[in-house]
């Protein structure tokens, strides 16, 4: 996107030449809800990005404005805490995990704002955690390395903003390659970067324009509840901290010692774990339809096992399937709202489009957003820089 109406608000708001900074939204191609149990995820960084202009300044304050929303705030550094000012808290997070660090934040200025759409599953929120931190680590000269700044963003979404979401969203924003997905081990952390060509496909992002309330609630309860299984499953071998350390043979063997619900969610777990593996390896093959397949029974894990679907998120997914326009469709993200992420034939983008656009609309009364997005690069300088 265009960073300059952001540089200039900054100009007119506090002085010249802030540094520039963008960082960009992800998408998932599958591995959902798998890496906070150390599993595996193959996500990327999209061309919808947030862009900042920030400087120091020397009056000991956080002064914020947030550009999508015209709307400023200011805080004295000393009196860092989460606020009732939410979007501010994002921010604030990150300056917290830098204080927590042992570094020193004088007084920053910041202006922020972008076009990756809120709500709707495609992590805004870590894109605005990790601009930030690279930011902060720009003009003061922190010496923190990505993998630091990853860890940071993701503790400033615990801490001040309350999900105690994986290491996808930020991992796949700070280090996001154009034309490139990233099998994430989010054990280890070792990744792979896999070109993706995609010729005769492009990938849309339909969003359902709902974010259901109990997000964040049921987005801890099902880490609650897989560590429940884990619990269990420890009785029998200590050596299993995750759900990552289980195969399906293991998880039948004990199935009698679940709750018929943590048996469920675990089993979901188990077995996409599996298939981002498969999935890695088929587009390795450029076997597209394996890899769609894979796609759509993520889908299925997601809304009859996991439990994270909604009947928005399910009527796309569904409208696509139909089309035959599509070779993989699921839904994206924590889930109960937000986007489905489609494969959609290139030649058939348009008929695709009418299809979603007017069976969404007729069952509930709802336009769709649609967004072809490109894979791009992570969190780093503005070009215009
Ligand atoms: C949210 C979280 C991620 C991940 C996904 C589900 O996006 O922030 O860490 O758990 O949900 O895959």
């Amino acid at each position: 996107m265009d960073i300059k109406p952001i540089k200039n608000k900054f100009k007119e708001l506090f002085s010249e030449n802030p540094l520039l900074v963008r960082s960009p939204g992800r998408i998932n191609l599958i591995g959902e809800h798998t890496d906070y149990n150390d599993g595996f995820v193959f996500p990327a960084a999209i061309d919808k990005e947030i862009c900042f202009a920030v400087a120091k300044n020397n009056i000991g304050k956080f002064r914020f404005y947030a550009f999508n929303l015209n709307e400023g705030f200011e805080l004295e550094v000393d009196k860092l805490a989460k606020t009732e000012t939410l979007w501010a808290n994002y921010l604030l997070g990150v300056a917290a995990q830098y204080k927590k660090a042992g570094y020193q934040i004088k007084g920053v200025d910041c202006v922020f704002g972008g076009d990756i759409p809120m709500g709707a599953g495609l992590s805004s929120s870590a894109a605005i955690e990790n601009g930030f931190a690279f930011a902060l680590k720009e003009i003061f000269g922190f010496e923190v390395s990505k993998m630091d700044m990853i860890k940071m963003a993701q503790k400033a979404e615990h801490e001040y903003v309350g999900v105690m979401c994986g290491i996808m969203d930020q991992f796949a924003s700070m280090n996001g390659k154009e034309n490139n997905a990233i099998k994430l081990d989010c054990r280890s952390l070792n990744f792979e970067y896999a070109n993706i060509i995609l010729s005769d496909y492009v990938i849309v992002l339909c969003d359902t324009k709902v974010k259901h309330e109990l997000a964040s609630s049921e987005y801890n309860a099902r880490r609650k509840e897989c560590e429940a299984g884990v619990k269990i499953l420890q009785k029998h071998n200590r050596e299993i901290t995750a759900l990552r350390d289980v195969d399906i043979e293991l998880l039948q063997k004990y199935k009698i010692e679940f709750e018929p619900i943590v048996y469920k969610r675990c089993e979901y777990v188990v077995k996409e774990n599996r298939r981002v593996e498969k999935a890695f390896a088929s587009l390795q093959q450029n076997d597209m339809k394996t890899f769609g397949e894979l796609m759509y029974l993520s889908h299925e894990g997601l809304r009859d096992e996991y439990e994270v679907s909604c009947s928005e998120l399910d009527l796309l997914f569904t409208l696509a399937r139909k089309s035959g326009y599509v070779i993989g469709a699921r839904m994206m993200g924590g889930g109960f709202g937000g986007c489905t992420i489609n494969l959609v034939k290139r030649e058939k983008l348009e008929d695709f489009y009418e299809t979603i656009k007017t069976g969404y609309l007729q069952t509930t009364g709802v336009e769709t957003e649609m967004h072809i997005v490109k894979i791009a690069s992570g969190t780093g300088f503005s070009n215009e820089y």
